[in-house]
């Protein structure tokens, strides 16, 4: 307590109650600044910041497959950079790029993103793809977006490749760990995403 406080409490006690409205705005001026302060202290110290936490994330794993279509040019038609390449060596970019030709590969036939879900782009990551909303804002547990990033998840009556969808005959690997962390806290504290 400091000492206004204390003072406007021993005053409560014995002043008359015409004072006791004096003495609540002082009060209240006096805890509102401090109260207020300190919710933005908590929030600095563990909130997920989207920009430098969580946009990374999707970037480097994510929105290679789930980008508007029109993004990187072609993005479909047969034969995309890399292609199936057996050397599977260093093809343009990232593993030669998703997928490539193959028949229903990773990122799909080319018509637009994969699982109709962009991560590019915040209305359109919020709408979410396919099988509705990914996100939930506020619930991870019930986000299938967050759902993908360790296992397979039911949607509706289909059953939705764990995330990132690995390429074709390889493992499921999942990102690390303290992503997957990162992302569930930025869904519970309400995924918030501003605008770029
Ligand atoms: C190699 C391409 C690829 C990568 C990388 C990838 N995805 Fe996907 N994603 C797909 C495909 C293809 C689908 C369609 C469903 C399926 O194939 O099971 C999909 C579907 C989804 C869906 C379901 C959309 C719906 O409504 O059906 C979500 C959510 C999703 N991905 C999230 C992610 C997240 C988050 C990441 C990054 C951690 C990621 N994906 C990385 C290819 C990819």
């Amino acid at each position: 307590m400091n000492p206004i406080q204390s003072a406007v409490a021993s005053f409560k006690s014995y002043a008359l109650p015409a004072v006791v409205g004096v003495a609540g705005c002082i009060a209240v001026a006096g805890l509102l600044v401090p109260a207020r302060a300190a919710e933005k202290d908590a929030k600095a110290e563990k909130g997920v910041d989207f920009v430098k936490d969580i946009q990374p994330i999707f970037k480097e794993s994510c929105v290679k497959c789930h980008k508007a279509p029109d993004a990187r040019g072609p993005g479909r038609g047969p034969g995309g950079p890399g292609g199936a390449a057996p050397a599977g060596g260093p093809g343009p970019g990232p593993g030669g790029g998703p997928g490539g030709r193959g028949p229903g590969g990773p990122g799909g036939p080319g018509r637009g993103p994969a699982g109709g879900f962009r991560l590019d782009d915040k209305a359109a990551a919020m709408k979410g793809g396919k099988h509705g909303a990914a996100i939930v804002p506020g619930k991870a547990e019930d986000s299938l977006l967050y759902k993908l990033l360790t296992a397979p998840a039911k949607a509706g009556d289909d059953e939705v490749s764990a995330m990132p969808k690995a390429k074709r005959g390889e493992e499921f690997k999942a990102i690390p760990d303290d992503q997957i962390k990162l992302i569930k806290q930025w869904i519970d504290e309400g995924a918030k995403w501003p605008k770029q």
